[in-house]
C-alpha cells in the first residue's frame, strides 16, 4: 500500500514564534521516523516553519490555496505563491473549508489543478457528515468527492496526491471512527482509484485517516490494511502525542 505519511493540521493555531517553538519540540522526537512527517501551518507561519524544519525530514504544508495564479481575489493565496516559497504540500478540501468557507467539490478540483501545476503535493480531504453515514451513503459521498477532485489529474500527477479520509463527525469531536470503519472507507477510496486509474496506482496511493486520531488510538488505526497514515488536528499540537503517532506509522 502507499507510503506512510503523518501530517499535522494545525488549523488556525500558533503565531510564527509559537510555530518555531512547536517545530523545535517535534524535531528531535521524529528524527528517526520511518514515515513522511508533515506539519500544516497557517499561511503567516510558513516562512518561519520552512526555516525551522531545515536539517530535518519534516515537510511543510499550507492549509489551502486559490486556483488562479494571481488577480483580484482579496484575502487569497495562490499555489504559485506557495511554490515560490518552496512549500512542499497543501491541504485541500478540508471539511472546515467546505462547511464554513463554501468550498465545493468543483472548487476543490480547481485548487487541485493549480496546486499540481505548481508542483505541490496535495493532501485531499474527503469525508461524510453524520447524517450521510446514517443514511448509508458514505461510500457514494467519498467516491463522488474523490472523483470530482481528481478530474483531469493524470496517473503521473496522482503520485503527488495523498487522500485523507476524514469523517466529519470524527473531526475535533473526540469521537474517532473505529479501526474497521476507517479501514472500510479507505479501502473504498482505493477501489475508486483503481477504477479511475488502475490497480498499481491504487496500491501506490497514500490514504490517510483523520478525525480525533491520537496517541492512544493511532497504532490500531494505522495497523489497518488500507490506512497509510493520518491527518492529525488536535494531537498535532502536542509534540509527545504527535511523535507517538509518527512512531506508530510503520
Ligand atoms: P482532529 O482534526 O484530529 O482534531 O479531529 C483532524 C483534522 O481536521 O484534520
Amino acid at each position: 500500500m502507499g507510503k506512510y505519511v503523518i501530517a499535522g493540521n494545525w488549523k488556525m493555531n500558533k503565531t510564527p514564534a509559537e510555530a518555531v517553538e512547536l517545530i523545535e519540540a517535534i524535531k528531535p522526537l521524529v528524527a528517526d521516523a520511518t514515515c513522511d512527517v508533515v506539519v500544516g501551518v497557517p499561511f503567516v507561519d510558513l516562512p518561519a516553519a520552512l526555516e525551522a524544519v531545515k536539517g530535518s525530514k519534516i515537510g511543510v504544508a499550507a492549509q489551502n490555496c486559490h486556483w488562479e495564479k494571481s488577480g483580484a481575489y482579496t484575502g487569497e493565496i495562490s499555489a504559485e505563491m506557495l511554490k515560490a516559497m518552496e512549500v512542499g504540500y497543501v491541504i485541500l478540501g478540508h471539511s472546515e473549508r467546505r462547511t464554513y468557507f463554501g468550498d465545493t467539490d468543483v472548487t476543490v478540483q480547481k485548487r487541485m489543478r493549480a496546486a499540481l501545476d505548481a508542483g505541490l503535493t496535495v493532501i485531499l480531504c474527503v469525508g461524510e457528515y453524520l447524517e450521510q453515514r446514517e443514511q448509508g451513503i458514505t461510500g457514494e459521498i467519498v467516491a463522488m468527492q474523490t472523483k470530482v477532485a481528481l478530474g483531469g489529474v493524470s496517473e503521473e500527477e496522482l503520485a503527488r496526491v495523498i487522500i485523507a479520509y476524514e469523517p466529519v463527525w470524527a473531526i475535533g469531536t473526540g469521537r474517532t471512527a473505529t479501526a474497521e470503519q476507517a479501514n472500510e472507507v479507505c479501502a473504498q477510496i482505493r477501489d475508486v482509484i483503481a477504477g479511475l486509474y488502475n490497480d498499481k496506482a491504487a496500491k501506490a496511493v497514500t490514504i490517510q485517516y483523520g478525525g480525533s486520531m491520537n496517541a492512544a488510538n493511532a497504532a490500531e488505526l494505522l495497523a489497518q490494511s488500507d490506512v497509510d497514515g493520518g491527518l492529525i488536528g488536535g494531537a498535532s499540537l502536542k509534540p509527545a502525542d504527535f511523535a507517538t503517532i509518527v512512531a506508530a506509522a510503520k
